[in-house]
């Protein structure tokens, strides 16, 4: 899809009634990586941002943002509204104590990305 149809897709969304959207980008079958530890920090930020300005709705960020640092310079930037973690949580329950605990802040854990098939 392009971004406009990205953009289109997330306005149809809102229009349907949805609180906010989630912007998950890809799993780890898609053709492309999107998820896969090789992929930076905060990758899809553009495509994120690109639905942000669609809509009025709250947008989440999803994907490969796993450092309490990256989430924060996300909201600060306007990008999205919230981000979600999905495997660093699952790696690491305690994350967003972590992130009020700075002696802890720059573990970064991935020890799920080997597991997944
Ligand atoms: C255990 C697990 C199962 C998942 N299953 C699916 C799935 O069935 N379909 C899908 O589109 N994404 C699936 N995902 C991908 C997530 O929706 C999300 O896009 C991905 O985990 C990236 O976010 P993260 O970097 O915060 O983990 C799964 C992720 C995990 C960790």
């Amino acid at each position: 899809m392009t971004g406009e149809e990205v953009a289109e897709l997330a306005r149809r969304v809102e229009a349907a009634g949805a609180d906010m959207i989630n912007t998950g980008i890809g799993w780890h079958e898609s053709s492309v990586p999107t998820m896969a530890a090789p992929v930076p920090r905060a990758a899809w930020i553009d495509a994120i941002r690109n639905v942000k300005r669609a809509v009025g709705i709250p947008v989440m960020a999803s994907n490969r943002i796993n450092a309490p640092d990256v989430a924060e310079e996300i909201i600060a930037s306007g990008a999205a509204d919230l981000v979600s973690m999905a495997r660093p949580l699952l790696a690491d329950p305690e994350r967003p104590q972590d992130a009020r605990e700075p002696r802890r802040r720059d573990q970064y854990l991935h020890r799920l990305q080997p597991s997944l098939p």
